[in-house]
């Protein structure tokens, strides 16, 4: 077994996950509790749904099958295993998501050497977060261990009320203030200078030598939503106007600034009991608040909220309450930004503290008790404060006053949820005393003119060609949009080969034969064209000619992630539909399987038929274009040939399905 120490030859030279400990985590893995740690799911029959963490849907259509443990999500037609689900959500490489698995059910992962050549992006990835938790390290154990760091470091965080628990929770550390403490260091104990300034943790000076980004601050690791460390903020202990309060880390392959809340690794599991996120302004409110035992809260680290951090939220709770400093003017510049809250469907509430104060500093004057009842006794629904601020704001003055209407109505008509809008509105026509009536004609005019506004976007997306296209362009055209449809021919038969290819299917009493190998035989003059078809073809031919008749499983966990997505995709309509739609209308028994020759040799037939069509049409471009007559009598020889191809085919097929 090979263990990362940091030293670099390991990093150049990754090592792959063996097979066995790869059979143990899939053992251990429930992939319910996993992607439950993501999606909030509810149990659907045999399987369980819940909203796609892929797309913004408001409708469940995300799909987990505990039996087959594969998860579908119809909204973006994702679909897979719970490593691939781990790799989609986190943009985790394979092994990365093994790894997480391993480490959530305490399985010791034994790797072997790999060659140099595989996994770049991997390795990359992977060197930059060996590098970060290096230097997480070396800060922890420079303010813990060194007199600098603790004279100046942690007489900081102690006087600030943190804890040692904290400290080490948080992995809060110090730089020493000097130019290349932390880079020299690295480079002595092997590490690249590339990944050094990758990470934003060195700088390059023209000369090419590196100094040190923070330079006697105190340092806040900043965590993945799985808990590696991707950045740093570090805030200066000095009263110096002319350097910022706080540094963080620049933008790099693993931290991206707009889908990073700080202190969400630890909130998570608190956010989705308590079913409500707070979200606080810096990292010392974080810190503060958790160590008060209320450990459901982030930070957006001081900028405005994207949407990537709500959707990041939303994923575990549609409650979230912003507890502000009692700075008014910030408080208002932020109000607009807060209609894309309320647009991806959560609940906004609103806490503000007494002047001078944070949740910091307010959390540690008041004690944990006193701050969760100020926050239960004062919070308030976002509109409703804004409309009080707002009206604040207008005093008497008639035209403000229309102005702050229309403004409190267009946040209201934000909202997704018409039930709770109108809730709104109720209210808020006591509180701006206006006719509740004149705030709906408001509301809906603004939902016509919004839907409106949609339409003509999508007409202009879709808008149809205005003269139907010229004869020479008509081959094309037919060249473009038939792949489409082969590929539901294509993927009928796939189907097909997933359900029934073990089967035995009887011709007329006299001879048995297997579907799968019948089916592949039957096709092997077809070429297809649809390329994870294509692909699936290759990988079942081979097995078959190998003896083996591969089912559902074998595709389930093929190390290819086409051939997984479409395994999935194909099985997942079978079982919802199944599941829902047969269970529904008393069906029991699909009417496919009553005739299963007319079913096989169909589709058979079908895609064939369509392949035939698709040379006549190419045929029949060629005659129109083709000058030269002998060209021209080639063509119309292959053209009448496969026409009676094309009849002979069809009296099949109606002969099949009629039987
Ligand atoms: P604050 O100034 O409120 O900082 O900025 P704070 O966290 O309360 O720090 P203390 O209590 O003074 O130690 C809020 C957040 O804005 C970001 C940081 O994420 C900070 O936590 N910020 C602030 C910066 O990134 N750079 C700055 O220069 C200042
Ligand atoms: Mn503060």
């Amino acid at each position: 077994m090979l263990k990362y120490n940091g030293l670099l030859p390991y990093i150049c030279n990754p090592a792959m996950i063996t097979k066995p400990t790869i059979d143990r985590i899939m053992e251990a893995t429930d992939i319910v509790e996993v992607i439950g740690e993501f999606v909030q799911l509810k149990k659907r029959g045999a399987n369980y749904v819940g909203l796609s963490p892929f797309s913004n849907e408001r409708t469940p259509s995300f799909t987990v099958s505990p039996v087959k443990g594969i998860f579908h999500d119809f909204s973006s037609g994702k679909g897979g295993t719970v490593v691939t689900f781990l790799m989609e959500l986190e943009k985790f490489t394979y092994p990365e998501a093994l790894k997480w698995l391993a480490k959530k059910y305490g399985i010791e992962v034994e790797e072997t050497i790999t060659s140099p050549e595989n996994r770049e992006a991997e390795n990359r990835r992977e060197a930059l977060m060996i590098v970060t938790t290096y230097a997480t390290k070396f800060f922890h154990d420079t303010l813990l261990e060194t007199e600098e760091g603790r004279n100046i470091g942690l007489s900081y965080f102690k006087e600030r009320g943190f804890n040692n628990d904290t400290i080490k929770k948080f992995e809060l550390g110090y730089s020493p203030d000097q130019w290349e403490a932390f880079s020299g260091q690295a480079i002595k104990d092997g590490y690249l200078p590339q990944y050094l300034e990758e990470t934003g943790l060195s700088i390059k000076r023209d000369n090419g030598s590196l100094y040190d980004r923070w330079r006697g601050r105190v340092m806040f690791p900043i965590h993945s939503f799985t808990g590696r460390v991707i950045a740093f903020g570090g805030r200066t202990l000095k009263n110096d106007k002319n350097s910022p309060k706080y540094v963080n880390s620049p933008e790099s392959e693993i931290y991206h600034k707009s889908s990073v809340l700080y202190g969400l690794y630890f909130a998570k599991k608190a956010i989705r009991e308590e079913d409500n996120c707070l979200l606080v302004e810096g990292y010392a409110d974080v810190i503060s608040v958790h160590q008060a035992g209320i450990e459901n809260v982030v930070a957006s680290s001081g900028t405005s909220l994207t949407v990537e951090q709500i959707r990041l939220i939303g994923r575990l709770t549609k409650n979230i309450t912003i507890l502000y400093d009692g700075d008014a003017a910030g408080i208002k510049a932020s109000l607009r930004g807060l209609d894309m809250i309320l647009e991806e469907g959560l609940n906004v509430k609103v806490v503000l503290f007494p002047d001078g104060h944070d949740p910091d500093s307010y959390v540690r004057s008041v004690g944990t008790a006193a701050f969760k009842k100020y926050i239960t006794d004062t919070r308030k629904d976002f509109i409703l404060y804004k409309t009080d601020i707002l009206l604040k704001d207008a005093g008497n003055d008639p035209i403000k006053r229309a102005e702050v209407i229309r403004e409190i109505v267009e946040s209201i008509a934000k909202i997704p949820d018409s039930i709770k809008a109108s809730v709104f509105i109720k209210e808020c026509s006591y509180q701006l005393k206006i006719d509740e009536r004149a705030l709906l004609t408001e509301l809906n005019k603004m939902r016509m003119a919004k839907a409106k506004k949609n339409s003509q976007q999508q007409a202009q997306r879709y808008q149809p060609e205005e003269l139907p296209p010229p004869d020479e362009l008509y081959a094309q055209e037919i060249e473009e949009s038939k792949p489409k449809d082969d590929s539901t021919q294509e993927k009928e038969i796939i189907r097909l080969l997933l359900l029934y290819g073990s089967r035995m299917i009887d011709w007329d009493g006299i001879a048995n034969t297997y579907i799968g190998p019948f089916m592949v035989a039957e096709l092997s003059d077809v070429e297809f064209d649809y390329p994870p078809v294509k692909r699936f073809m290759e990988i079942y031919r081979q097995e078959v000619e190998n003896g083996v008749l591969p089912e559902e499983q074998f595709f389930i966990h093929y190390p290819e992630k086409e051939i997984v997505d479409i395994t999935v995709t194909l099985i997942a309509s079978k079982y919802t539909l199944s599941e829902n739609w047969y269970e529904m209308h008393k069906i029991t028994v699909p009417d496919e399987q009553v005739n299963m020759k007319a079913t096989i040799l169909g589709a058979i037939f079908h895609l064939k038929k369509q392949k035939v069509g698709k040379i006549l049409d190419r045929l029949r471009s060629e005659l129109q274009t083709t000058e030269s007559e002998n060209d021209q009598e080639i063509l119309l020889n292959q053209y009448v040939h496969m026409k009676k191809v094309e009849k002979n085919i069809s009296d099949y097929l109606g002969s099949v399905i009629l039987k």
